[in-house]
């Protein structure tokens, strides 16, 4: 008996070195299973070019929380965006990144984005694939070029594997750079708020009086723009904030070129809302509460403001003390705790 015990711990032993040598280690790589969720829309992101992998998901985790894509190594993708706050820079109104210098915008959430058409809040791209050369290159960002992040990769024995890994031709070179990144934000859904429970009726799914009031409301007077179980209709609209002279931000017509487009930003996914402050793509707002005040009292009129919120004159969107007071319920309904608490997504 304990012979057999002492062969069998042997043969493990000397299975378990072959499973850790490298030639094993660069053959197992397989499909990971991307699912949309039952209340959601179909995914826009093309699944069948990259097909997200397990070594390929791992890779672009560890290069989206890799201070050498910086010119400083220091500054990572997940310096701006923490997990904790699902994925934006908590309390700091413009993200500031490479020598402390400060951007313009506020750091948008990362979630969901394969289900996004656009990008940024004036949809810089439209491929995600491409969106990493943004910040990259930004120089109050990363302040790097791509070529030279992938000659540092190059010169990494444990990158080298991975891309050797995760791609068939194997190679360290922007495609498969890009595709690496995509596979690991590809894979960020949020899907699992008390909201999500109660739309498919699972455990935990049970609103209070509040809350339920609140979702009338916002249905009523938001979902024409923060639309669908993504919160957002992907367009990009004026919703009347002040324009703020000292950043002169044009939003959309920087990327479009036409003057229509004035000071309209993408309307952006009310998802993990409450964790998300502050508000705006010029983070103005401290707090919900602000926003909601905002909606009722500030709203600006200007050539491109949206007409659902000029009603005959009437500017903004009414709203009581007590709809303002369920519609913070709701919005608290959005929180998805296993999102910011999936350690697939955490850094190491
Ligand atoms: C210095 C802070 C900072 C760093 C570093 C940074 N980001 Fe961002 N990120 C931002 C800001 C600010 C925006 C909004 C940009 C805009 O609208 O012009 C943004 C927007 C995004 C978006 C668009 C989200 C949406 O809903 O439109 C994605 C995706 C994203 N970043 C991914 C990344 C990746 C991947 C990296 C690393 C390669 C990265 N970011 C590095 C601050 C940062
Ligand atoms: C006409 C379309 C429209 C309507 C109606 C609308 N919103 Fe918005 N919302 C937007 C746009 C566009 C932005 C981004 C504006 C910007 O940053 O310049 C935004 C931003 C927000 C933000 C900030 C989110 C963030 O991540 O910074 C919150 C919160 C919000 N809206 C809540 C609401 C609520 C609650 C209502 C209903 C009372 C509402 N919105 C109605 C278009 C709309």
């Amino acid at each position: 008996m304990q012979k057999t015990n002492i062969l069998a711990i042997l043969i493990t032993l000397v299975l378990w070195s072959c499973n850790s040598s490298d030639d094993e280690y660069t053959a197992i790589n397989e499909p990971l299973e991307f699912s949309v969720p039952s209340n959601f829309p179909e995914a826009i992101y093309d699944l069948e070019s990259n097909p997200p992998t397990t070594i390929g998901f791992e890779l672009g985790k560890k290069l989206f929380y890799d201070g050498r894509l910086s010119s400083n190594g220091f500054i990572s993708c997940g310096f701006c965006h923490e997990q904790k706050t699902a994925f934006t820079h908590h309390g700091h109104q413009f993200s500031h990144g490479i020598d402390d210098l400060e951007g313009v915008r506020n750091t948008p959430a990362i979630q969901n984005t394969a289900f996004m058409k656009e990008f940024a809040w004036d949809g810089a791209t439209n491929h995600l694939d491409l969106f990493p050369i943004i910040p990259i290159t930004n120089e109050v960002e990363m302040g790097e070029t791509v070529s030279n992040v992938l000659s540092k990769l190059k010169s990494d024995e444990e990158y080298q594997k991975l891309f050797a890994s995760a791609f068939e031709d194997g190679e360290v070179n922007n495609e498969n750079f890009f595709k690496a990144l995509a596979q690991f934000m590809v894979m960020m859904v949020s899907a699992d708020s008390k909201y999500d429970k109660y739309m498919r009726q699972e455990d935990g799914g049970t609103f209070t009086d509040e809350e339920k009031e609140g979702f009338a409301v916002f249905t009523n007077k938001c979902a024409s723009c923060h639309t669908s179980d993504l919160f957002t209709d992907d367009a990009f609209r004026n919703n009347g904030l002040a324009p703020n002279p000292s950043l002169n931000d044009i939003g959309r017509e920087e990327v479009s070129g036409d003057a229509a487009d004035r000071h309209k930003f993408k309307v952006p996914s009310l998802r993990n809302v409450e964790l998300t402050a502050p508000y705006m793509h010029d983070g103005r707002f401290g707090s919900l509460e602000a926003v909601l005040d905002f909606y009722s009292n500030s709203v600006t009129d200007s050539p491109t403001l949206d007409p659902i919120l000029n009603q005959d004159g009437e500017l903004g969107i009414a709203l009581t003390e007590n709809e303002k007071t369920t519609l913070l319920a709701f919005l608290g309904t959005l929180t998805d705790e296993t999102y910011i608490n999936d350690e697939r997504f955490a850094e190491y």
